[in-house]
Parts: C-alpha cells; structure tokens; sequence
C-alpha cells in the first residue's frame, strides 16, 4: 500500500512541496489549505500531470480534514508571512495559532503520523506541535538544520570550486540568527575545511548562511525560499519512508542531551522509519557548545511567550 504524505499549507513551500512528492512518486499526497479552491485547483494540476510524467499517486486538494486521515506524515507549513509594522511577537502569536489548529485537526485524522514542521518560527512552532498533537517526541520533527546545512554546503562548494556532493556540513541550533554552523565537523572530500580555506571566508560563510534566509527575502522582495525548503523535507520523508536511518540535522525535543532540556533546538539526528530513532551528540568545540546554548536561549525566549 502506498504511503499518504498531508501537506498543511498549500502555499509556496507546501504546494512546491507536493510537487516533489508526486515527482518521486514517494506518497500519494492531501494538499489542504483554509483557502477555498486554491489546494483544490493546486492538486488537480498536479494530477493532470501524471500521465505526461508517468507517475500514478494520487493528490487531492481540500480544505477538510477529513481527507486527510491515516497519513504516515504530516508536514505543516501553513502560515503567515511577516507584515509590514508587524512585531516578531506578532507573527510569533498569529502562527501559534495557525499551527495550534491545524495539529489539533491533523493529529485527530492521523493519530500515527510523524510530523515535520516547516512553519516560522519553527523552533517554537514545532515545540507548539509537539504540546498540541501530544505526540512521542520522536514523532515531531523541525526542518531548518537541512536547509541551512545545504546553504553553508552551496556557499562552500562556490568558494572552493569543487561538487557540492564532495562538502559535508552541519549547521545547528535554532533556525534564526545564532544558528551554529560547525567548522570542526566540516569537510570537503574527508579533508577538513580548515585546511583549504583561510578562516576569513570561512567566516564570511557561516555569517551568509546565517542571513541566508533574508537573503532570499531581499532578493524576491514579496516572499520567502521554497526551492530548498521543499527540497529539505523531502530529504526527511524520503529517510523515514526508506529506513534509511540517515544522520541528518533536525529541530528534535531535547531532554539534556547537549546540556538543553526541555526544548527543540537543531542538532544531528538518526531519521528512520519510527522518525528520529536516536538524537547523536557529537563532542563540539567549547566555542561551538557556547554558541549552541546561546541559540536555544533565543529559543527558549520565543517558547516562554506562547507558554508551550
Ligand atoms: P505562503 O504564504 O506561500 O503559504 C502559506 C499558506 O498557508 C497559504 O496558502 C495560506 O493560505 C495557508 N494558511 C494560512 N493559515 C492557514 C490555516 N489556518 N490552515 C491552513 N492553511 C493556512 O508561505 P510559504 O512560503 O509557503 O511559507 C510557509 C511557512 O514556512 C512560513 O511560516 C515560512 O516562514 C516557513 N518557512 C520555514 C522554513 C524553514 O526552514 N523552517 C523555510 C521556508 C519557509
Ligand atoms: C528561510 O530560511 C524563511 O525560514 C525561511 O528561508
């Protein structure tokens, strides 16, 4: 029987999102929005292309719920984008809200789902996932350490004119400003990054993949990156749909490994068919580890607001 993928949010990541899925032909897929017609029109278009690319899941929009029962994961990236004059409080607020009701429906259609959660801010966003579905922990999943991680590796892979498949890289912490790209774990080929390039592009890089998100927003001017944040979930669903037990940087609860309790920050994971199956703690610089809690006290900051 094939795998059933729902995509709350069928907006610019979620509607990119689903076409990947159906192009990898790795679930049939509920696309479901709170706008009337736009899931559904979405979702047949998508259909229709079936016969030209040859792939036979099925994708149904809808703004029901009810369509959306027994998926294997959900994966939300409803919400709203920041407004002119609106505070980062503000969008904090109007996305727990929008994240808070969409789990709650979701979880009920689909009690065994593992959920990924793409919606900003995400580390708080999938913390609120976490407390609404009541879900085991290795059942609810941030997506951000992926996306950064491939920004840090594309930027690498520039500088040094070599494949991008030949970088490794993790980026960790929360998906904001004080993420923690991690030198000491990176390599080009196996030989690490240090020895070929000199430490002021290395900086200049992890400070582009910090604003690596705002990046994109300045250069679309209305909107956020989609290409690579689809590509990113794929990337998990693809490990947990196949087993893969692939190690991979993920917003993941943590209850003292790290030293950080009681929060979802990024750090690597084992992503396999029970979702993260093992949170893998690597021995980090003293300057990394104290980069690493500054970024879950930024985390911390945004949870406290919305009490999750
Ligand atoms: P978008 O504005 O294109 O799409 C959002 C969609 O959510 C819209 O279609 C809207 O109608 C829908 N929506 C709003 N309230 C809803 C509700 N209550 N129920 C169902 N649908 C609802 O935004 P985009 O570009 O798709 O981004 C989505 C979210 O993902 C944003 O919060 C964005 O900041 C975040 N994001 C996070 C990334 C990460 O690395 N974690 C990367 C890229 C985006
Ligand atoms: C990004 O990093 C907006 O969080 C989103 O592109």
């Amino acid at each position: 029987m094939r795998k059933k993928v729902t995509v709350i949010g069928a907006g610019n990541v979620g509607a990119t999102l689903a076409h990947r899925i159906v192009d990898k032909q790795l679930a049939d897929v509920a696309l479901i929005d709170i706008l009337e017609g736009v899931p559904q029109g979405k979702g047949l278009d998508l259909l229709e292309a079936g016969p030209i690319e040859g792939y036979d899941v099925k994708i149904k929009g809808t703004n029901d719920y009810a369509d959306t029962a027994n998926s294997d994961v959900v994966v939300m990236t409803a919400g709203f984008p920041r407004k002119p004059g609106m505070s980062r409080d503000d969008l904090l607020k109007a996305n727990y809200a929008v994240v808070k009701a969409a789990i709650e429906q979701a979880a009920k259609y689909s009690p065994n789902a593992i959920l990924i959660v793409v919606t900003n801010p995400l580390d708080a966003m999938v913390q609120t996932a976490y407390r609404v579905s009541g879900f085991p922990k290795n059942r609810v999943i941030g997506m951000a350490g992926v996306l950064d991680s491939a920004r840090y590796r594309t930027f690498l892979a520039e500088a040094l004119n070599v494949s991008v498949q030949d970088v490794e890289g993790l980026v960790l912490g929360g998906h904001g400003d004080t993420m923690v790209p991690v030198p000491s774990y990176t390599t080009i080929a196996g030989v690490p990054v240090a020895q070929l390039l000199p430490k002021e592009t290395l900086d200049k890089i992890i400070d582009r993949t910090r604003k690596g998100g705002a990046e994109i927003v300045n250069l679309l001017k209305t909107g956020s990156a989609f290409y690579a944040p689809s590509a990113a979930v794929v990337q998990m669903i693809d490990a947990i749909f196949n087993d893969r037990k692939k190690v991979l940087p993920c917003a993941a609860f943590l209850e003292g490994e790290y030293g950080i309790n009681g929060l979802f920050v990024g750090v690597p994971v084992k992503l396999g068919a029970n979702g993260i199956e093992e949170i893998v703690q690597i021995k980090l610089t003293p300057e990394e580890q104290a980069e690493l809690e500054k970024s879950a006290a930024a985390v911390k900051e945004l949870v406290e607001i919305i009490g999750v």
